[in-house]
């Protein structure tokens, strides 16, 4: 006792507590309520695991996936540790934009609570930061494919596109200087502004009070925020909707320690269960690796498959810019003074679209299979002569297209998506030039001629898979050094 009364001398703990823990809150609050701070948890949990985890990696090309490797299989529960990393970021990913959508909701981003939703928005753009960065670091071959895609989508941006791909892989390759640049933002950058954002974020909910619920600030409002009544109406109502005299602790504590708690539990279920991925290690020559987004790119992966060509750059870059521009104005632009979400039509139109639209999505890119089939009926004389020595040739043997031949090959259903006619003729030639231990034959002369070498990399080239008509092809060409005379 001796000891609290001179701490509390000095810092007046008691009067701290009576601000925090006392405080008197608005009746009713849901169990909606946690998801904010179960996001909180879940970002203590990463901190933590990420803190060990760094410890232990090394962020260079040559031994980040060795390093990981060494943490699964030598390290006390390092394999648990990077399950608990992994999950936990999916869990980030879902509790926040659950938390969103209950703000958004109950119309929480409304007067006077604005500037809490743009930092809101700001954190939400950040934790999709450190998943973008933080996918990168096994270096194995998700990892680089992924991030492959990513920087190149980013590189559609009409005017900015090269300048951003520089800019996000430290040079025009990805490399040592990407994987830098990423562990940078990964574990300083954006720890640092996420930690700064959070603080900001929540004096601001202590400052302004947690938001009733919708009914108790709709009844008898003025019908816009934008009313010089709407302020002292607000007031008035809110302190109503605390007659309840519930308790910030326990009421609302309580609560949220039981959910976070349990969020914490099922993460470290999973990563008991499941542990984290780790495939091949990054392989920039293995073109034959066809790459996949994690769940949350799916939406805008997907979409893109769906739009002609042309018009890619413009959903790439337009839809994300559009998203974030109507998320910050939202609570600028939407003054009416109705928060339940039923009350109000478009807001309810407009989330139900945007979530029908991404689970549509995903559920399309889960079941669309890299298979395809090949359209014949199109094909020019060049391209039907390269089938038949295709056939001829006997290349299904070793190789697939759309499910039908050998399988000691790459499936090469989508090879056109993945590499230029040019690149395919050089390949056909001689592949041990660009793969060493290739098993895959040499067809140059003497075998086929150039002439018909062509013929079949043009074929190839027309293999675009099912969806070929409206894909575009992402050709990760690389060529040999120039052969020494
Ligand atoms: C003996 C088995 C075998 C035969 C026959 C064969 N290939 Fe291959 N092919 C492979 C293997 C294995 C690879 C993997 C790359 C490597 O090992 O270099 C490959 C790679 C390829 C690739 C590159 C695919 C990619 O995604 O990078 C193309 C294109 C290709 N083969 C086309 C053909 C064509 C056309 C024929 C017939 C003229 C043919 N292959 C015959 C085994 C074979």
């Amino acid at each position: 006792m001796g000891i609290f009364r001179w701490l509390d001398e000095r810092l007046d703990l008691v009067r701290a507590k009576r601000d925090l823990l006392d405080r008197e809150v608005p009746d009713r609050l849901t169990w909606w309520h946690t998801l904010g701070s179960a996001t909180l948890t879940v970002f203590l949990v990463q901190v933590i695991t990420g803190t060990v985890l760094a410890t232990y990696y090394s962020a260079s090309p040559d031994h980040a996936y060795e390093s990981i490797q060494y943490m699964e299989r030598e390290v006390a529960s390092g394999a648990l540790l990077r399950g608990v990393h992994h999950w936990g970021a999916s869990a980030m990913v879902i509790l926040i934009l659950a938390h969103m959508i209950r703000v958004f909701s109950v119309g929480a981003y409304k007067y006077p609570r604005e500037i809490n939703w743009v930092l809101g928005v700001g954190l939400f753009l950040m934790v999709m930061g450190f998943s973008f960065t933080g996918y990168l670091l096994p270096w194995d071959q998700k990892a680089y494919w992924a991030t492959a895609v990513g920087t190149n989508i980013a590189g559609t941006t009409p005017v900015l596109g090269a300048a951003l791909v520089a800019l996000l892989r430290g040079g025009s390759e990805l490399g040592a200087a990407t994987l830098a640049r990423f562990y940078a933002f990964h574990v300083l950058w954006l720890p640092l502004l996420l930690t700064m954002l959070v603080a900001l974020h929540i004096i601001v909910v202590v400052r302004q009070g947690i938001a009733a619920r919708p009914r108790d600030l709709e009844t008898g409002a003025p019908p816009t925020t934008k009313d010089p009544q709407y302020p002292g109406y607000y007031r008035q109502a809110y302190a109503a909707s605390k007659r309840g005299g519930l308790r910030f602790w326990p009421d609302i504590l309580g609560k949220d320690a039981i959910v976070s708690a349990a969020t914490v539990l099922l993460i470290l279920l999973l990563a008991a269960a499941f542990g984290a991925p780790l495939e091949g290690p990054a392989d920039p020559t293995d073109t034959a690796y066809v790459p996949r987004p994690e769940w949350y790119f799916l939406p805008i992966y997907q979409l893109l498959k769906l739009v002609p060509g042309s018009f890619e750059a413009v959903i790439a870059v337009g839809v994300p810019t559009i998203l974030l521009i109507v998320l910050v104005g939202l609570p600028f632009f939407d003054r009416g003074s109705r928060r339940n979400l039923l009350h109000r039509p478009l807001a309810l139109a407009g989330l139900a679209v945007l979530l029908a639209g991404s689970g549509f999505l995903i559920g399309a890119a889960g079941r669309a299979p890299e298979t395809p089939v090949d359209d014949s009926a199109n094909l020019t004389s060049v391209q039907r002569a390269g089938r038949s020595l295709y056939q001829s040739q006997q290349c299904a043997g070793c190789h697939l297209i759309a499910g039908h031949g050998g399988e000691s090959g790459p499936d090469l259903t989508t090879v056109g998506l993945r590499h230029s006619a040019g690149w395919m003729h050089s390949f056909l030639e001689s592949p041990a030039r660009f793969h060493e231990e290739s098993r895959m034959p040499a067809y140059g002369p003497p075998t086929l001629s150039h002439q018909e070498i062509e013929e079949l990399a043009q074929y190839l080239a027309t293999l675009r898979g099912r969806d070929g008509a409206t894909a575009t092809p992402q050709f990760y060409d690389t060529f040999p050094p120039p052969r020494r005379p």
